[in-house]
């Protein structure tokens, strides 16, 4: 039928290490031409206080200290990502956490290599419906998510 399947919004970041790799184009495009709609970007530095609070599920861990170091060390690219059962959908794109483990045509299987100290795999996905929710409200405020059609829209979902 023609009804639209309940839609998703998930919290993509392209981590300080895509930035300076020069990955943003090819990341995004990932997203895009899968059918996905980017509905929310920017760049930004990420200040220290954001960054304990993007991770505070991870306080304590022995990689944390370097966590916080390497995502304030640069500008990343942070995005809404909006499709049907798009949190799902971003994480499989995404590939698993330990690029040594993730998938080849994943981005972390195609573009890293392994978990090195600091935690540098290109690139954060919601991990779930409530994390997308509570880490939209962190990183966008809410005029700057847009509601838009894709020309394509039809034809993907
Ligand atoms: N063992 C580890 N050593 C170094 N860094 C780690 C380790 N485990 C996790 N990290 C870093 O912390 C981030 C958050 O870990 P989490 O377990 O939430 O993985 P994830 O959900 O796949 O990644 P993200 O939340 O960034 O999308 C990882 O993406 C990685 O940058
Ligand atoms: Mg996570």
């Amino acid at each position: 039928m023609n009804e639209i399947p309940p839609l998703q919004k998930t919290l993509v970041v392209i981590k300080p290490d895509g930035v300076r790799r020069g990955l943003v184009g090819e990341i995004i495009s990932r997203f895009e031409k899968r059918g996905l709609k980017i509905v929310g970007m920017k760049m930004i530095r990420v200040q220290r206080d954001m960054a304990e609070k993007h991770y505070e599920a991870h306080k304590g861990k022995e990689f944390y200290i370097g966590l916080i170091e390497f995502i304030t060390s640069g500008p990343v690219v942070a995005m809404v990502v909006e499709g049907v059962n798009a949190v799902r959908v971003v994480r499989k794109i995404v590939g698993s956490t330990n690029p040594e483990e993730a998938a080849p045509g994943t981005i972390r299987g195609d573009f890293a290599h392994t978990l090195p100290h600091g935690g540098k795999n290109l690139i954060h996905a919601s991990g779930n419906e409530e994390e997308a929710e509570k880490e939209i409200e962190l990183w966008f405020s809410p005029d700057e998510i847009h509601s838009y059609t894709r020309v394509d829209e039809r034809e993907v979902i």
